[in-house]
């Protein structure tokens, strides 16, 4: 079984993180609820790399890691309480959590979603609150406006939700995502050097107050998305004008992979006024890395040496019944 003592092995001092993209904080009403807390920060999915430059996309739709990310199913030692109608803002960055970060890479064209489900997820228990894809098509070669490089990223990484209004209170997992879209032209189930890429990223939230709508069927991750989704295999440089290419003529249109947004969810999202961050700004490097199922412990002392500490196995085990986080641990 997968211990607290992996976790805190996760984020040790050393030198400053490199990553892809995922959530470093959450405002609740424009109030920073401070860095990193109720997040399930993923763990660094490839081999160990001197520096912590390793942390790949998840690319197979087959995989538990489509669910929260590697490790997703690992609680963070805290929970964000929220009310119904609540405006949350994700705090989406690549390096440190400040304004000069550049969020999500600038090729990394695609869609933005979120879902929620009680806590822990069952079967077909995400549902669509809000998602966002290609909002405005440019002349070729330019591959048009995304929500993540055209929004999110030039928004300072800023992404938001409302609480469903009158939202029953329980324990729920908000699943936010990014889509990179600039390798989908290929399946990843044909070429799996290429193929769309998933940052998906989850926090915990307790819903508090006395309201009586209980979430209707959603989907379930994995499961929810397939390589013959029109939005999942899609050429992004293709997709702006009545082109030609060999194998048909370009799509001008894209349709957001997963399934409609639900009807109780707010009809729009409006970005807040968000209070300064006064907590941190950077996180140290990660010290394990997951491969292929094949955790690996290590330390380095520059960004060259690599010493290994130990390895295990690591499968997903996800709880079927809510289970109170372990208390915190200081984790950065
Ligand atoms: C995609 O759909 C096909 C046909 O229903 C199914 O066999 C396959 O397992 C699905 N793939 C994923 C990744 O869910
Ligand atoms: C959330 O944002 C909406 C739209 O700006 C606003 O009307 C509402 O009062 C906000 N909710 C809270 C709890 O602040
Ligand atoms: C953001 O943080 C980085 C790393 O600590 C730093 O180099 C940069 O100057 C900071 N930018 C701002 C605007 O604070």
């Amino acid at each position: 079984m997968f211990s607290a003592s992996v976790l805190a092995l996760l984020l040790l001092s050393g030198s400053s993180a490199n990553a892809h993209t995922y959530i470093w904080g959450v405002f609740v009403n424009g109030v920073d609820q401070g860095t990193f807390r109720g997040i399930r920060t993923p763990a660094y999915n490839a081999a160990p790399n001197a520096g912590g430059y390793a942390n790949s996309p998840v690319k197979d739709l087959g995989s538990i890691d489509l669910r929260c990310n590697v490790l997703g199913d690992i609680q963070a030692p805290d929970t964000i309480k929220v009310q119904p109608g609540d405006n949350l803002t994700f705090d989406w960055h690549h390096d440190y959590r400040n304004d000069t970060d550049e969020i999500i890479a600038f090729s990394h064209h695609g869609p933005s979603l979120i879902y929620i489900s009680p806590d822990p997820p069952t079967e077909n228990s995400f549902v669509k609150l809000w998602h966002e894809g290609l909002y405005e098509s440019l002349p070729h070669p330019q591959p048009g406006k995304w929500s993540t490089t055209s929004n999110i990223a030039k928004n300072f990484g800023h992404m938001n939700v409302r609480i469903p209004k009158d939202l029953k209170a329980g324990f729920y997992l908000i699943r936010a995502e990014m889509i990179g879209l600039h390798e989908g032209d290929a399946s990843y189930a044909v070429n799996p050097r290429r193929g769309a890429q998933f940052y998906p990223d989850c926090v915990q939230i307790e819903v508090t107050g006395d309201g009586t709508i209980e979430l209707p069927e959603g989907v379930s991750f994995p499961g929810a998305y397939n390589y013959s989704d029109p939005g999942i295999v899609y050429d992004i440089y293709c997709s702006t004008e009545t082109k030609t290419r060999s194998t048909g003529p370009c799509t001008t249109t894209y349709e957001i992979p997963g399934p409609t947004v639900w009807s109780g969810a707010w009809a729009e999202t409006t970005a807040v006024s968000l209070e300064p961050v006064t907590d941190t700004t950077t996180a140290s490097a990660w010290s394990t890395w997951i491969k292929n199922s094949v955790v690996t412990s290590a330390t380095f002392s520059d960004r060259k040496t690599i010493t290994v500490v130990g390895t295990s196995t690591y499968s997903a085990k996800w709880s079927t019944t809510y289970q109170t986080p372990a208390p915190a641990t200081k984790r950065w």
